[in-house]
């Protein structure tokens, strides 16, 4: 039987291929940072494995007739199409766990940059004005202010345990009530609209889904405190882009500290990236030298386990696990099979 062929789409550290090439014919993208859409729509094509975090539709995996694995290196699988993936036998795996300690500092970075006015007063200092304005502008507290995390995951949970050593009182809505961490932390759960209402810092911490896209619109901003802020660092269509912006240029809210956008990169013609009190970070949730390679250590051992036949460690969709059985003895299922 030939060996399978893998596909690495990013950039990663060589000890990475060498693992791979332990098992399979690995070709690996030479640039930096991950292949553009149309070199790996060629790559694709003959592979059973591709190693890295990219958007795929149905027709790309059309292009993919061998391919039995997608092994991401991020948490977010949204930009990938898993019911078509299942469909086709196609098995994806994400990267849970090893980001969520980093990403939760992030948000808190953010919290703490709106608040303080850090990169505003940044700016402020290098423009000469600490000389010539003689007023320092004020900004807000972060100690003991209320802290409304939407989603009480694994991200949310790092946040709201960072916010109690600020002695912030901490607000959560999810689907699931988490009485475990209420009782051992304190952490209260509100309907959406009384988080919305009672909140100086609102946090979002839920996955785009059909569900949360757009949840956060102009009727929820308008239930903000003038003096609130947004914090995202979730995903950017979880929030309605053009409300946030009428709703900072109104002020009718303080201010918003995002990583994530509706559109990546996002356009430098953008009102948000104009905006004083809005920080902006440019995707970077994740990105600690540690934490992005622990990320693609947990893919690699992802395409490693799958291809030698054993569990995945963090599958997305495990329904597909059973036609695999062993790697190489089941054909991809096709759209025609199916079922
Ligand atoms: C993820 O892993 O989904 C992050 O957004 C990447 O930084």
């Amino acid at each position: 039987m030939s060996r399978p062929r893998i596909y690495v789409s990013r950039e990663v550290h060589p000890s990475v291929l060498a693992r791979l090439g332990e098992v399979g014919e690995t070709r690996a993208w030479a640039g930096p940072d991950r292949c553009p859409a149309d070199v790996l729509e060629k790559e694709v094509a003959d592979v059973d494995a591709v190693l890295g975090t990219h958007r795929w539709t149905a027709a790309l995996m059309d292009e993919a007739p061998r391919l039995r694995l997608i092994a991401l290196t991020s948490v977010g699988f949204d930009m990938v199409d898993v019911d078509a993936a299942t469909e086709r036998g196609i098995l994806v795996t994400n990267t849970p766990d090893v980001l969520t300690e980093t990403v939760a500092d992030l948000t808190f970075a953010l919290i703490l940059a709106a608040a303080r006015q850090i990169c505003e007063m940044d700016r402020w200092l290098r423009a000469g004005q600490w000389k010539t304005a003689g007023v320092t502008p004020m900004a807000r507290d972060v100690h003991h202010a209320t802290l409304g995390i939407i989603g009480l995951g694994r991200l949310g949970t790092a946040v709201a345990h960072r916010a109690l050593a600020f002695h912030m009182k901490v607000l959560y809505y999810d689907t699931v009530h988490r009485k475990d961490l209420e009782k051992q932390f304190g952490y209260q759960f509100a309907e959406l609209e009384t988080l919305l209402r009672e909140s100086d810092f609102v946090t979002l911490h839920v996955p785009l889904l059909p569900e949360t896209k757009g949840m956060i619109g102009a009727a929820q901003l308008a239930l903000m405190r003038p003096t609130a802020f947004l914090i995202n660092t979730a995903r950017g269509p979880v929030v309605d882009e053009w409300a946030l912006i009428k709703a900072l240029q109104e002020g009718r809210i303080a201010g918003a500290g995002l990583d994530v956008y509706e559109k990546e990169p996002v356009d430098l013609g953008n009102p948000l990236l104009k905006m004083e009190n809005v920080v902006t970070l440019p995707h970077v949730g994740s990105a600690t030298e540690a934490t992005r390679r622990a990320m693609v250590d947990l893919a690699t051992d992802n395409v490693l386990a799958v291809l030698q036949g054993k569990q995945p460690l963090t599958p997305v969709n495990p329904e597909v696990l059973s036609r695999l059985k062993k790697w190489g003895s089941v054909p991809r299922l096709s759209v025609v099979d199916r079922g």
